[in-house]
């Protein structure tokens, strides 16, 4: 298997997209440390993980709180001595209209969203990267959305906090891509597109039949992860793939970076 002896961390590994992904990796052959603030579902991911045979930790780590990242690498790096894959996956969120905002409510919101979406994507890679420069090479994959692709879709007038703080990740996931590349560590974004997770059921409940036949499964975009570090070294860095249906997460196969 082509992650046999790797090790990769996970953040919202305790269900949805992080759950599927997690699980993809240890499919893979990699050892997985999942880092929730849901203890109890994280712990089952942990333990889908054991089963298959892999070497699995469950922490609790709130991405947006520096010392929980720092204690939560710190406790990897004892159990586990590397760190090859990070997937920068946790996140929130809300809608939140301006028109009628409660001040307080949607400043909650905005310091919320930007504290998990960004910070916690920041701080994550910011604890991993020494790491992998150590190690000299390593793989890194931010869950975006498909909202920054805007050939493809408008801005949503309620998830004006939700996309900015997405934007931001996209920024950081470009910038880091350009400075970590030349030391073989590859960054690069995922863009997906409606997927079936409580997320998207927190703000639409009751899909109808059609819609739902258009959502992704978690493990369509779980693929698209995996095909990207099946490109290896040489494939691209500081891209932002869209992932709208699992043929789009098959076609990033064997992907090799331009000449
Ligand atoms: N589901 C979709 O349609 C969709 C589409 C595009 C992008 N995304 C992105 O994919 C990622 C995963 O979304 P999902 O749909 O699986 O969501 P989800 O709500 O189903 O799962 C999110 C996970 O993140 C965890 N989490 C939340 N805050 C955290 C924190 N502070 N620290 C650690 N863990 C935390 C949650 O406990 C949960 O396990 C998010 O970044 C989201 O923005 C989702």
């Amino acid at each position: 298997m082509f992650l046999d002896g790797k090790v990769g961390v996970v953040t919202g590994s305790a269900m949805g997209l992080g759950k599927a992904i997690a699980i993809a990796l240890a499919q893979e052959g990699a050892d997985v440390a999942c880092l929730d603030i849901r203890a109890a579902e994280n712990m089952e991911t942990a333990q889908e993980i054991r089963k298959l045979g892999r070497r699995a930790v469950d922490l609790s780590c709130d991405v947006a709180d520096k010392n929980d990242v720092r204690r939560a690498i710190n406790h990897v790096m004892r159990e586990f001595g590397r760190v090859d894959v990070l997937i920068n996956n946790a996140g929130v969120y809300v809608l939140s209209p301006m028109v009628g905002a409660d001040f307080d409510r949607i400043t909650d919101d905005y310091d919320r969203l930007f504290a998990v979406n960004t910070k916690g994507t920041f701080l994550c890679t910011l604890a991993v990267v020494p790491i992998m420069l150590k190690q000299g090479r390593g793989e890194i994959i931010n869950v975006v959305t498909n909202h920054v692709k805007r050939e493809r879709y408008h801005a949503e007038s309620r998830g004006h906090i939700y996309d900015a703080t997405k934007w931001a990740q996209l920024s950081l996931n470009e910038t880091w891509a350009a400075e970590l590349k030349q030391h073989s560590i590859r960054v690069n974004g995922l863009c997906p597109a409606a997927t079936d997770t409580a997320m998207l059921r927190s703000v639409m409940p009751n899909p109808s039949p059609e819609v739902l036949a258009n959502w992704m499964k978690p493990a369509d975009v779980a693929l698209a992860v995996i095909n990207i570090l099946k490109q290896g070294p040489d494939g691209p860095a500081g891209e932002s793939y869209l992932i709208v249906t699992r043929k789009d997460a098959e076609k990033l196969a064997g992907k090799l970076a331009p000449a």
